[in-house]
């Protein structure tokens, strides 16, 4: 299999004055596989958000290696604090377009497209992020990130502040995203469960160390 990650030896210690005050991660190595739902897996403060942020390249390992193959774009834990309250959400969701020099039209056909993709009626754009559901907002971020076709998603603890009906509905879609676009998946939770039932594979970290990579039986049946 084709790795489109690949973590050497990787450290991360946060400084204070030129001190150290938190060794964050120790010494993790990993591959992340074209195609797979990769989760990450551990309690709070266990370094799974440096982790993300060292993955999608928001922060540079202290030591170590990562090689990426991949466009990554992130998915964050509050989609409606992750708006900008004063836009559209088309504003929003196109921005990355608008920066390319792309026109109006053509940006929000685009956009229109990328929310059908995710579960979103097209005419939900016109409107703020205070005025849809926090689901409804989760998905919208989810087109944000999708409009600049990454081969690669990361999502830190994207489904922690909805409830478990819309938790399952944003995992059905992040399902639907890998089955059907092919899109590499790493899933950030504290939750195992919810990992389990999602993921193909998973990476446990405990106090910045990765302590366990876990991998779904498969299922023969008949
Ligand atoms: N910017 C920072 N400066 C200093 N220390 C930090 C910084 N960010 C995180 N830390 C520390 O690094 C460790 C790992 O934090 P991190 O946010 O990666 O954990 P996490 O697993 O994402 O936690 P949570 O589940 O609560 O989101 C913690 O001890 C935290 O206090
Ligand atoms: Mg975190």
């Amino acid at each position: 299999m084709e790795a489109i990650i690949s973590l050497k030896d990787v450290c991360k210690e946060y400084t204070r004055n030129s001190k150290v005050t938190t060794e964050a991660l120790q010494d993790i190595s990993f591959d992340v596989f074209k195609g797979e739902t990769l989760g990450i897996v551990g309690e709070s403060g266990s370094g799974k958000s440096t982790l993300a942020q060292i993955l999608v390249g928001l922060l540079d390992a202290s030591k170590g290696t990562v090689k990426r193959k991949g466009s990554i774009q992130m998915v964050f834990q509050n989609p409606v604090e992750s708006f900008n309250p004063r836009r559209t959400l088309e504003y929003s969701v196109g921005e990355y377009l608008k920066n390319k020099g792309i026109d109006k039209k053509d940006i929000q056909k685009k956009v229109a497209k990328t929310f059908t993709l995710c579960g979103l009626k097209p005419e939900l754009a016109k409107k703020y992020p205070h005025q849809v559901s926090g689901g409804q907002c989760q998905r919208a971020a989810i087109a944000r990130a999708l409009i600049a076709e990454p081969d690669i998603l990361i999502c830190d603890e994207a489904t922690s502040s909805l409830d478990v009906t819309v938790q399952k509905q944003i995992i059905d879609l992040l399902d639907e995203l890998n089955d059907n676009e092919g899109l590499t998946i790493i899933f950030i939770s504290h939750d195992l469960s919810l990992v389990e039932m999602f993921c193909e594979r998973a990476i446990i970290i405990k106090a910045g160390r990765l302590s366990k990579i876990y991998e779904k039986k498969t299922n023969y049946i008949g």
